[in-house]
């Protein structure tokens, strides 16, 4: 049996979709190691989203390379946005590469891997409008939470993205085959599932839209939590907000990208809203669901922002007091809109902008968190925490991550926590009545991006 060795990158996209190739391959009788230097195929599902995130990929590939050299013919296949964006180059400029399959052209796996064991380079990269591999039963791994695309694709085209190029025209599945899909992961003994698509909240079959997609999903078990990612501001209709607001195992957690502070830029963006629209959706939310946590996502340094564009971002975020920010350098990136702007922020003005968004970010996070201390946080147990054996991590309704002490429990019971200290980024607690013994988090933690 040849073995393959999966490696992804990008967004939970990429993760669903690195399952789907693995539905794809086991159906084929292929069998799967994490030890890539025992691989007959190596698999890398790449994100095209920044400069950086692809320059991350040519070092794997250098790497992938010397385990070619020790078991020759070993293959080496590049998946994923940067293979729909690259193509032909990528084989061209990297000798190693022997396949090179977009998004939407994972089917036709099994028969180009069987091609190249035999010499022959396969590249396959054209875009569907209808593939959304509906009948694949991916092959999942871990047993608590399930990532599921129910879209594809993306039809916004803001002016700094590559994602309408790699991932093609939007596409949902049907309702039905999201509903049954979960209704199977609750049978298996799924606790959370998220419905994943670029822009989630614009999926559509026939009559029924997200909220309606939401409603059902929530009504299959209403001990499975569902989440969903990414929304976008323009879809956010008042349906969803009511929907997600009207069923309780649905999470009060919604990541709704602004990008920018500036009216300006967001139109150079082609983001099609403005701040105005923008904090009248916040408030929505905020007045259906108080408690709610909100996230988002900001570009620093787009093409002719200024100091006082970055101060209204800096505002922005005082005002709404997001409970978790992703910030971004500006990449310039071929073929969008916005690669034709001169790229005119200088780096350096960029990484401070950036830093000062993310600084502030922490800031917030922190104080929002020890508002929570002293409360009881009913908490999903995840698996042992990362540092320690001893103790659990779970996560909140709002995203939260919490540690506590084993004491008993299994990976996929709800529990309740007493929230005893935290920090920007996690939360730390026991069982109410226990002792507190959590030795983890004494150390401040800088968020990641
Ligand atoms: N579909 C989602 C997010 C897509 S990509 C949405 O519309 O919100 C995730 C994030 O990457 C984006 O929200 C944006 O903040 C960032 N991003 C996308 N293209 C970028 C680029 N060229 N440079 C820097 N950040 C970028
Ligand atoms: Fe990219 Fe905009 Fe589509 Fe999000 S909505 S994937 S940022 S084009
Ligand atoms: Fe990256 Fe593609 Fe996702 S570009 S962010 S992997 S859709």
């Amino acid at each position: 049996m040849k073995r393959v060795y999966i490696e992804t990158y990008g967004c939970q996209m990429n993760v669903a979709d690195s399952e789907v190739v693995g539905g794809i391959l086991a159906r084929r009788g292929y069998g799967f190691t994490n030890d890539m230097s025992d691989a007959d195929v190596i698999l890398v599902n790449t994100c095209a989203i920044r400069d950086h995130a692809e320059q991350r990929i040519y070092g794997r590939i250098g790497l992938f390379g010397t385990y070619k050299k020790q078991r020759p013919g070993t293959l080496i296949g590049i998946l994923g946005c940067m293979a729909e964006r690259l193509r032909f180059k990528l084989v061209e400029e990297e000798k190693l590469v022997d396949l090179v399959v977009g998004p939407d052209e994972y089917r036709k796996l099994p028969e180009l891997i069987e091609n190249a064991f035999v010499g022959e380079k396969g590249i396959a990269t054209r875009l569907s409008r209808v593939e959304n591999y509906e009948d694949i039963v991916p092959l999942r791994t871990e047993g608590i939470s399930a990532w599921l695309s129910v879209m594809r694709g993306c039809d916004k085209f803001c002016s700094f993205c590559v994602v309408p190029f790699t991932r093609g025209r939007e596409r949902s599945r049907s309702l039905a085959s999201v509903v049954e899909e979960v209704r199977t992961l609750a049978e298996r003994g799924f606790k959370e599932v998220t419905l994943l698509g670029q822009n989630v909240n614009s999926y559509r079959d026939g009559e029924y839209d997200f909220a309606d997609l939401m409603r059902s999903v929530a009504e299959v078990d209403r001990t499975m939590r569902i989440r969903f990612t990414t929304s976008h501001p323009q879809d956010m209709s008042d349906r969803l907000i009511e929907t997600i607001a009207a069923n309780s195992n649905i999470c009060k957690y919604i990541h709704l990208p602004v990008q920018s502070g500036s009216n300006r830029i967001l139109e150079l963006m082609n983001r099609t809203y403005t701040i105005e629209h923008y904090l009248g959706l916040v408030k929505k939310i905020r007045t259906a669901m108080p408690d709610a946590s909100l996230t988002t996502d900001i570009i620093s340094g787009f093409p002719t922002e200024t100091e006082e564009e970055h101060r209204m971002t800096v505002d922005l975020m005082r005002e709404v007091r997001y409970d978790g920010a992703y910030t971004f350098k500006y990449s310039p990136r071929e073929n969008t809109k916005a690669w034709e702007m001169v790229d005119d922020v200088p780096e350096e003005v960029k990484g401070q902008r950036v830093f000062e968004i993310s600084q502030l970010q922490q800031k917030i996070s922190h104080e929002l968190n020890q508002r929570l201390i002293g409360k009881v946080e009913q908490v999903l147990v995840e698996g042992p925490s990362k540092k320690s054996d001893e103790e659990w991590t779970g996560r909140t309704d709002t995203n939260r991550t919490v540690i506590f002490s084993k004491n008993g429990e299994a990976s996929g019971e709800y529990i309740d926590i007493v929230i005893e200290r935290c920090n920007p980024a996690t939360l730390f607690g026991r069982r109410p009545g226990a002792h507190s013994d959590c030795k983890a988090g004494f150390k401040t933690e800088a968020v990641t991006q």
